[in-house]
This record gives C-alpha cells, structure tokens and sequence, in this order.
C-alpha cells in the first residue's frame, strides 16, 4: 500500500484531499495543529494523526520516520494575508520554516514526491501585465504571506538541485467549496453564505468590482492527484481563466440562497488585488489538468452543504 502524509490535512482543501487519497487506497497521515482546521473535516478512522506544527521539528520527525510516506502533499499554512502583513516573523515561522522542515523531513526519509501548495493569486503582484496571468509574468508577491510562498518554491529548487528532491508547485486561484472556513477573513463564498442562510447582513469591501478567478476543491483535489507522477520541478496555475467580481458572486450566491437583502458595501481592504485570473495552460500541457467544474454548479454543491451545516 502507497503512503501519504498531508500536511494541513484537517483543513478546508486538505481534507478533501484526504478523502480522495484514501479512495485511492492510500495509508495516510496527517500533521495538523488544528489551529483552522477541525477533526470534523477527518474521516472518523482510518488515519494516522499528528497533532502539532509542521514548525516543530521533532513532531515532523516523528510523523516522517513512523509513516514513512512515499508522497507528501504539503497544505499546511498560515492563510491569511493580512495576518502576515501584521506579523511577518509569525508567518515565516509556519509558512517559510515549517515547509523547510517538511522538506527536509522529506530528504531524510528519501520521499519519492513532495507536491507543495502555493498561491497564484498573490504571485504576480499588484497590476499583472497580462490576464489571464500566465506563470511566465514575473513573480512579485508583496505580501509577506506571498513572499513565503514564493520562498518556498526557491527551497524546492534547492533541495531538488542539493539532494534530488522530486517536487510540484501548484499555484491555486481562488478555492471554494464544501467544508471552507467562513470565520476566516479568506473564504469569501462561505463568508457570503453563511450570512446569508441566517438572514445576516453581507457586507461587500469596497466596490465590490474586485475580480478573482473561483476554482472548486474537487479540481484543486485532482491536480494533486496528477501531481503524483507528471510536471516534476515545474510550479503551475491551477485556476480557471474567468474572472468575476465579488458583485456578480454576491447575485449568483443571492439566487441560490434566495436571500433578499442588499448588501451594504464597508471600506476596501488595504493591499486586495483589484484583479486576478489565472492561465492554467501549463497545468493542461503538462499534468493534463483542466477545470471541471463549472461556477453554477460549485457553488450549488457548496450551498447544499452549508445549508445542511450553517
Ligand atoms: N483557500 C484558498 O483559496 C487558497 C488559495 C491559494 C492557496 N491556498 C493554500 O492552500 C492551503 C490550504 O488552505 P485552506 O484554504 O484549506 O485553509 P485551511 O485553514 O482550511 O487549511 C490549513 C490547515 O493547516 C493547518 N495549519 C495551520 N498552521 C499549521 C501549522 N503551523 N502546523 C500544522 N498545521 C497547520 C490548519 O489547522 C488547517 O487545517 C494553504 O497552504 C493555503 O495557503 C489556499
């Protein structure tokens, strides 16, 4: 039997990834230290769990030599941007030593595949020269929540180049779907939905013309999965190439939900990106990765999930 370990795997993405690792008969374990995650997110057996940070260098040798995982999917991560703009030296700790740790975990127990988890949308800066941003834009993260992610990628080259660590970097969009967090500043479709099964005001930042490109878990779960075995030392978009305005994502989520209020729109966000659409072309040539879902779609699944749990 094949082994996995998740980083971050009782969170949002993670535990989806879980779910389809162990339908793929994978013996898997997780390192969480529950800080956003939740046990409810796990299956109730069937994996291993270690219970700390992937900054706790004796906790990822002890979860590394006792599963000795042929893969390693590395999601664990403080997410939220403007924490790390508060506290860069908090956010290196997980976002920048933590994966250092992980990959030298991954060394030491001669992994055949680390698949690490980074962001497009913070990668290429304030104002992309081209949208659809293609992974040939320059990289220019401002954010040090950005500037981890990035580092990250320059450590994969080292340690692929040092020690012939085999690695992916997949550079999500915007990620939605079943399970995602709506108590974080993140996560702005199960933000909007939570509020509005209960009837809550929502309230928009800004004008609310800010563009994202929406990708669902379901997709993000399969590139992983693709990950495997194919676009080794190459980091990939994994979006969609739509764009759509928080506006527009307040009507579709509105219909669905048959909320009837407005929303009252607060001041902007300091450093939100006014637009970001991702190319993903690469990740079609070289995983065989496209999209699946549509938005329509997605989101239903995501409102019949929160409707059963909000
Ligand atoms: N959700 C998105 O739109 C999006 C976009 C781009 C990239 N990402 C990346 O995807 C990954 C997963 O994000 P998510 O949206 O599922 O968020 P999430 O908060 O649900 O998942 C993160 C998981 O990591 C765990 N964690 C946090 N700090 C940890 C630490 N020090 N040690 C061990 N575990 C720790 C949390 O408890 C949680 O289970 C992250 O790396 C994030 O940066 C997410």
């Amino acid at each position: 039997m094949k082994r996995a370990l998740v980083t971050g795997g009782a969170g949002f993405i993670g535990s989806h990834l879980v779910d389809a690792l162990i339908e793929e008969e994978y013996d898997v374990a997780v390192i969480d230290d529950l800080s956003t995650g939740s046990l409810d997110n796990l299956p109730p057996k069937g994996i291993r769990l270690f219970k700390g940070s992937v900054s706790d260098a004796e906790l990822v040798r002890e979860a590394f030599s006792s599963h000795k995982p042929d893969y390693v999917f590395h999601l664990a991560a403080q997410i939220s941007v403007s924490r790390s703009v508060r506290e860069p030296a908090f956010d290196a700790d997980i976002n920048v030593v933590g994966s250092i740790r992980i990959m030298e975990a991954c060394v030491r127990e001669a992994v055949k595949k680390i698949i690490y988890t980074s962001s497009g949308g913070v990668m290429y800066g304030e104002n992309p020269p081209v949208l659809p941003t293609p992974e040939t834009s320059p990289c220019a993260p401002f954010s040090p929540y950005g500037i981890a992610k990035l580092t990250g990628e320059k450590y994969l080259a080292f340690f692929e180049k040092e020690h012939g660590l085999r690695w992916t970097s997949l550079r999500y969009a915007n990620v939605y779907g079943p399970r995602q967090n709506p108590h974080g500043e993140a996560g702005v479709v199960a933000i909007f939905l939570q509020k509005m099964l209960r009837g809550q005001p929502v309230t928009i930042n800004g004008d609310g013309e800010y563009i994202r490109d929406y990708v669902y878990v379901q997709d993000i779960v399969r590139a992983n999965l693709l990950a495997i075995d194919r676009a080794d030392g190459l980091a990939l978009n994994i979006g969609t190439g739509s764009g759509l305005s928080v506006n527009r994502l307040f009507g579709l989520l509105r219909d669905q939900t048959h909320y009837r209020q407005e929303a009252f729109h607060g001041p902007a966000r300091p450093g939100d990106l006014r637009k970001s659409v991702l190319d993903s072309s690469l990740a079609k040539t070289t995983l065989g990765w496209s999209p699946l879902m549509g938005l329509t779609e997605g989101i239903s699944e995501t409102v019949r999930y929160f409707e059963k749990t909000t």
